[in-house]
């Protein structure tokens, strides 16, 4: 099942918020859809939203009318800010409109179309690496994976989340295809309950065992249940090696160090943002009350009470054991290692 794919123009959104119960596609023709799609978690997980970002891109150039290089480079500059906008912490989307805008700017001389052609192949580009990225992941985090393991994972760091594969759920794949025995506990992830919902559906469909906890019960978890690792992705990494990711990500790594378990992150290169020193500044993002205060549409909660909904946390990388990439397996000191690969 493909989170996204492209076909006549028009970018084919697998739509996560009808997942587990409906395998349903947003054929998206304009960047509103994209942007829409990106806004409301149809399409998630930080490569994913690059990728479909830089489709969003691509639909939009192709609706700019005009011969004039410099009138499109501003109204493709517009789209690409629409499209930045749709949501602050996974650090792949702006390195995805970055690489085409950049495409863009240094191919002025050429013709529109053909900018517009470049483009799209950009794009694909950056859909297509992806898997193969995934791939080197897992084979690298498959090192660190033990037979006969259990393995905590938050969220949903798998195919959905990217263009295949997966990076947490990617070493887990790898780990699997190896005939090493695992098995999957799932943290439900409220509020939006990707690990309930997304995760969980996942490995079924691979046929990797699964077991679904509610968020608070992960410390027991690891008491009763010997976890072996927790394995999670990452929307955005400092150079300094603090990770910022689903909401709830930093409770595990307290918990892990706790149990003297060790915590993992698996992501793409892309991931880390080279420009940020430390995760005091990464943007995170908060999202609507509504999100708390209702499951499926169903109050439970006072009405109009106080909310606080932030989407993501940041994981120190004093708590961060190894950071797992298509370049290698990275340690501490982050910063001197990162600068190497960068
Ligand atoms: O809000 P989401 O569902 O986009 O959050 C996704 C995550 O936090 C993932 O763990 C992260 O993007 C890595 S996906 C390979």
């Amino acid at each position: 099942m493909k989170s996204m794919f492209w076909k006549n123009n028009t970018l084919n959104i697998l739509d996560q918020v009808k997942l587990p119960h409906g395998v349903e596609y947003i054929q998206a023709k304009d960047v509103d859809t994209v942007a829409e799609a990106i806004c409301c978690l149809s399409v998630r997980g930080a490569p994913a939203i690059g990728a479909a970002a830089a489709y969003g891109l691509v639909l939009g150039a192709l609706s700019i009318n005009t011969k004039d290089t410099n009138i499109f480079l501003k109204e493709l500059k517009q789209i690409k800010d629409k499209l930045l906008s749709t949501r602050p912490t996974a650090v792949n989307l702006k390195w995805a409109l970055e690489r085409l805008m950049s495409i863009a700017k240094q191919n002025v001389n050429l013709q529109i179309d053909d900018i517009k052609e470049m483009l799209l192949d950009e794009a694909n580009r950056i859909f297509n690496k992806d898997v193969e990225v995934n791939q080197k992941i897992g084979e690298y985090g498959c090192e660190l994976v033990p037979d006969n393991v259990i393995i905590l994972t938050h969220c949903n760091a798998g195919a959905l989340a990217t263009a295949g594969f997966g990076t947490a759920l990617g070493v887990v794949r790898a780990a699997h295809y190896k005939n090493k025995k695992v098995h999957v506990y799932s943290c439900e992830t409220r509020p939006l309950l990707q690990g309930a919902r997304l995760t969980t559906w996942e490995m079924l469909e691979e046929g990797i065992p699964i077991t679904l906890i509610t968020d608070n019960m992960a410390g027991y978890l690891m008491v009763r249940k010997k976890v072996d690792l927790v394995i999670v992705g990452a929307d955005r990494i400092a150079l300094n090696g603090d990770v910022a990711n689903k909401i709830g990500t930093y409770s595990l790594s307290v918990l892990a160090k706790e149990h003297k378990i060790p915590f993992y992150v698996a992501a793409p290169v892309s991931t880390i943002d080279f420009e940020l020193e430390s995760g005091e500044q990464i943007p995170i993002e908060e999202r609507a009350k509504e999100e708390v205060t209702h499951i499926k549409g169903m109050s439970i909660a006072p009405e109009g009470i106080d909310v606080w909904n932030p989407a993501f946390d940041v994981t120190p990388a004093t708590l961060v054991d190894a950071i797992i990439t298509e370049q290698g397996i990275m340690r501490k000191p982050y910063k001197e290692n990162f600068e190497k690969i960068k």
